[in-house]
């Protein structure tokens, strides 16, 4: 980039998609909407374009990223899909599920997006705006949320200017993020075994109950492990204190509010979950940038994607 000082902000139409392919096939990083949060892309067959990504998030560098691609067909060209991992990416795909499979021997991908693994994180987003930049760059592009490291990942372009203006190229403005979380990671090793690495808006047990030779039940063996650091306890914080399951907030806290509970910023009066999935970061943002000293947060029910949301609160929490 000519000056590391300058962000531009794109518009999500043609001319906007074309200035960032134009950006990314020159090594450069955007921020692209997705279904799930903003991801910061590059080019994944670049090392300088990705050490790019690691650098302006301030991002270990044991700690892999997603790779996103148009289309099955592309995936195949980079990692081995097994006849389940095959049959999962039919039902899930375009959509909010990363599958972590073996990398292929000579895969063009940039030797720092697999942080030394083994394998490769591959994800089909449904979001119309990165699934036209990938099909206009040609190659797959790396990205990790659009937000510095262990902040709390962006759900609008301004969320991610907080973090990251001047220190990336361009951010696609898209709008709001449909899902508002982060993509379910599911593992799928040679053995057949299927582990949850990160829960998220896609249902993993109902995908393992639709395909064919699906083990009969989840690992998740791979949590809190090194190998998804994206796991590891305190991650995704706001950094003031956080406290969960709270029916009635104190006078310092900013208190965000579900169902009945209302709060300073509800995050669904009706008690909706996908709702809620949907505006947690955006809750978490006002939250930190209020004057409150304090963070309190109304119980959140632990079934569906309510399980997502209290995985990432209780990250926020530590
Ligand atoms: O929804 C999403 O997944 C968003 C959008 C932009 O696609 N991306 C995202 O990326 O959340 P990031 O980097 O914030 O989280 C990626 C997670 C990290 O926890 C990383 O450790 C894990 O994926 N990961 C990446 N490659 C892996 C691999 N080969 N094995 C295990 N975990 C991996
Ligand atoms: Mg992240």
């Amino acid at each position: 980039m000519s000056d590391k000082n300058v962000t531009e902000r794109l518009l999500a139409d043609a001319a906007g998609i074309a200035r960032a392919a134009e950006i990314l096939r020159e090594g450069g990083l955007v921020a692209v909407p997705t279904e799930t949060v903003y991801g910061l892309a590059a080019r994944a067959d670049s090392d300088e374009a990705i050490a790019k990504i690691y650098a302006a998030k301030g991002r270990p560098s044991f700690n892999p990223l997603i790779v996103h691609v148009a289309s099955i067909e592309q995936g195949r060209m980079l990692a081995d899909f097994t006849a389940s991992a095959e049959a999962a990416a039919r039902q899930a795909w375009p959509g909010a599920l990363t599958l972590v499979l073996p990398i292929r021997p000579r895969a063009l991908i940039a030797d720092a997006v697999t942080a030394g693994l083994s394998t490769l994180a591959l994800r089909m987003p449904a979001h119309p705006v990165m699934q036209r930049l990938i099909d206009e760059c040609g190659f797959p592009l790396a990205a990790p949320s659009a937000n510095r490291s262990n902040a709390i990942s962006p759900t609008t372009a301004d969320h991610v200017l907080e973090t990251l203006d001047g220190r990336i190229d361009a951010v696609i403005d898209g709008g709001e993020c449909e899902k508002g979380l982060e993509s379910s990671i599911l593992a799928i090793r040679h053995g057949g075994a299927w582990e949850e690495l990160r829960s998220g808006p896609f249902d993993l047990e109902a995908l393992r109950n639709a395909v064919q030779g699906a083990p009969s039940a989840l690992g998740d063996n791979g949590k809190d492990t090194i190998e998804a650091p994206g796991q590891l306890v305190k991650h995704y914080s706001p950094g003031k204190p956080l406290r969960l399951d709270v029916v009635e907030g104190e006078g310092d806290e900013f208190v965000i509010g579900f169902g009945p509970i209302a709060g300073d910023y509800s995050l669904s009066e009706v008690g909706n979950l996908d709702d809620a999935a949907a505006r947690l970061y955006a809750a978490l943002h006002e939250a930190a940038k209020s004057d409150r000293p304090r963070i309190a947060i109304a119980p959140i029910p632990d079934q569906g994607i309510g399980k997502a949301i209290n995985d990432r609160l209780r990250r926020a929490a530590a």
